[in-house]
């Protein structure tokens, strides 16, 4: 069972990061169809089959991101210790059961990395920062994205980055960006994936 008011929380379009500080850790948990910060998006136009399997599929390339980071010793440096796939069971919010506002076990635990957070495309234009990081870490954040997409982690482009004083990590990341599976609305298809290469 996981209750959210636990823990501080910060939120994506995605998910929601239930962070525990004193642990260091951080649940990143998939929203479903029937989470209200989807509310007033036009999810009805989709439905919620579609909306829900196009969020699975977003959780299952990001999942297979960090397995796939295990096996470089640079990404395991630049991105936060990964602690698994969490069966999600329960949910609840201090009295409220909202098991169903997300997709069961679409849930993984990784590092909480306290510092300053900043957009990947920000870092990029900014090259007086981006020099001092590198500097600061003796890494070069080309060859890191290059390293990301030869372990077929071709998604980074919206990644943010969170630094301190010893670390430099990438969070958000995964196998393929996900608008070339986003359901096409018109498509009139049950299949959200139709027509739609996954390779
Ligand atoms: N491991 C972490 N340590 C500290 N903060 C984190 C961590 N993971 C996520 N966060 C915070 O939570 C926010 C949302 O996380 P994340 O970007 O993974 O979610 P998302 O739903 O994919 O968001 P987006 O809408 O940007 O795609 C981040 O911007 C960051 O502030
Ligand atoms: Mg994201």
């Amino acid at each position: 069972m996981i209750n959210i008011s636990d823990y501080e929380m910060r939120c994506g379009a995605f998910a929601k990061i239930l962070i525990d500080k004193v642990g260091k850790k951080a649940l990143k948990l998939f929203k479903s169809y029937n989470h209200p910060d989807l509310d007033g998006t036009g999810k009805e136009d989709e439905g919620e089959t579609k909306v829900n399997d196009f969020r699975r599929k977003v959780f299952e390339t990001e999942l297979e991101a960090y397995h796939r980071v295990q096996s470089s010793s640079l990404l395991r440096k630049h991105t936060p210790a990964f602690y698994n796939q969490i069966q999600t069971g329960e949910i609840i919010n201090g009295d409220t059961n909202v098991t169903e506002h997300y997709l069961s076990n679409c849930c993984f635990e990784i590092e909480f990395i306290d510092g300053n957070h900043v957009k990947i495309g920000e870092l990029q234009s900014n090259a007086t920062l981006l020099k001092h990081l590198e500097q600061q870490f003796g890494f070069n954040l080309k060859n890191l994205i290059t390293e990301f997409h030869s372990k077929g982690i071709e998604y980074t482009k919206d990644s943010s980055i969170i630094y301190n004083a010893n670390q430099f990590i990438l969070i958000d990341f995964a196998t393929i960006d996900c608008e070339k599976f986003r359901p096409i609305i018109e498509s009139g298809s049950d299949d959200p994936y139709d027509g739609i290469r996954l390779d």
